[in-house]
């Protein structure tokens, strides 16, 4: 009886789920991830144009890529079959630590299972119940947990908002370490944080500043250093965490960068590295040739950054609303405001026009801005960005977005 109570909750969750528009129906692709994509689509199989991957330098089928992983699996097996610290850390794995932390500037890094992982072992094994976090409202869900399973007070600052983070500075000044933490950008919304201000304002009040970099590692700055590059605040950010699972491969995994010490202390207490196998060997060697071609050649970094202010301007010039028009990030938010219309709308972008996109509303985003969270990569050719900007106006005149 009791299961089937239990089950019937769920049941009935998963239909309050449906009848919100908040479920989430997954598609199955049948091909890599790639700029044009196959999926089953009611017992039978549709190409779409995808625009809605975080494969951002379109690295995630790159052949030279795969031909590296595949040896590595030849050499290195599977996996590591341990964690780290019992047997297994390979000497690829070392290799690239100390590579991303020669790219990104930092002394070490350790690498995750995941970016979720890292930045949910970071906080409690640094910081204790005399200190203090200062966290931006909209930081990913993975900060948000990773600061929930700490001990220390949380502070939280609206993420544009430097009076009020300034405020929650001096709320916090009596705990002992105080850590600012920010996404270096705000995947719903591609800003950029500000982090001149930010930098300024944990100078002067002594306070440590940590950014997730997931959505900038490896293409945003010129030469793909993150935000600290494009903010001009290099060498000021103490903690630095990223993914591996969107520019730099997309296979997954992820990684904090620090001085040596805290790297050090991280490989003996994040309880995610201690208790969790580490990337794949296959992820490590694809990893320092990723960081090979980035630091070799700028041109994915450059074109991804056309290819994004190329369907910028010609979504703005069409007439949509795209949340801070003026910005420069693959994330474009096409802003519909209605929940209902936007998955409207993304619904007839997959089945009329063939490009794969899809809606945001309420609870990921703001009551009433909902949208199309468009995401740009260097693997779109100007044909592709044609289509979709074509297919953008076509069922906009057809909802009445535009005229
Ligand atoms: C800002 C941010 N941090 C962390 C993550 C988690 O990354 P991973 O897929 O490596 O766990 C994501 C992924 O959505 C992200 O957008």
């Amino acid at each position: 009886m009791f299961r089937e109570k239990f089950i019937e909750n769920i049941r009935s969750e998963l239909s309050d789920l449906k009848v919100q528009g908040l479920y989430k129906n997954e598609y199955e692709i049948i091909t890599s991830q790639q700029s044009e994509i196959e999926i089953y689509h009611y017992a039978s199989k549709k190409k779409l144009l995808n625009f809605c991957a975080n494969n951002y330098l379109g690295l995630a089928n790159n052949q030279s890529l795969i031909d590296v992983a595949k040896k590595s699996l030849d050499e290195y097996g599977l996996g590591t079959a341990s964690v780290r610290f019992i047997c297994g850390t390979f000497d690829l794995h070392k290799h690239f630590e100390n590579k991303l932390a020669s790219f990104l500037g930092y002394e070490d890094v350790i690498t995750f299972a995941s970016c979720f992982s890292a930045n949910g072992g970071i906080f409690s094994a640094l910081l204790g119940d005399q200190d203090a976090i200062i966290s931006a409202d909209l930081n990913h869900a993975s900060l948000i947990d990773g600061i929930r399973l700490c001990k220390a007070k949380r502070f939280f600052y609206k993420y544009d908002d430097m009076a009020d983070l300034e405020q929650k500075l001096q709320d916090a000044q009596n705990h002992q370490v105080k850590m600012i933490v920010t996404d270096g950008v705000f995947s719903m919304d591609g800003d950029i944080a500000k982090l001149k201000e930010i930098c300024d304002l944990a100078e002067k009040y002594q306070a440590l500043l940590l950014v997730d970099d997931s959505h900038a590692t490896g293409f945003i700055g010129e030469n793909g250093r993150g935000t600290a590059e494009h903010c001009g605040v290099e060498g000021r950010i103490d903690i630095l965490t990223s993914t591996l699972g969107k520019a730099l491969g997309g296979a997954g995994g992820g990684f904090i960068a620090s001085k040596k010490e805290v790297i050090e202390k991280l490989r003996n207490k994040a309880r995610p590295y201690l208790f969790s196998n580490n990337i794949l060997p296959m992820v490590a060697a694809t990893g320092i040739e990723i960081i090979d071609m980035i630091e070799k050649s700028k041109s994915l970094i450059k074109k991804l950054a056309d290819n994004t202010m190329y369907f910028r301007s010609k979504i703005n010039e069409a007439g949509f609303t795209i949340h801070n028009a003026q910005g420069i990030h693959p994330v474009v938010p096409i802003m519909l405001f209605d929940a209902v219309l936007a998955s409207k709308f993304a619904k007839m972008m997959i089945e009329e026009e063939g490009i794969y996109v899809i809606a945001f509303s309420f609870p990921v985003v703001a009551k009433n801005s909902a949208r199309i969270r468009v995401q740009i990569s260097a693997g779109h050719d100007k044909d592709q960005l044609d289509k979709a900007i074509k297919a953008f106006i076509n069922v906009g005149k057809k909802l009445a977005v535009i005229k």
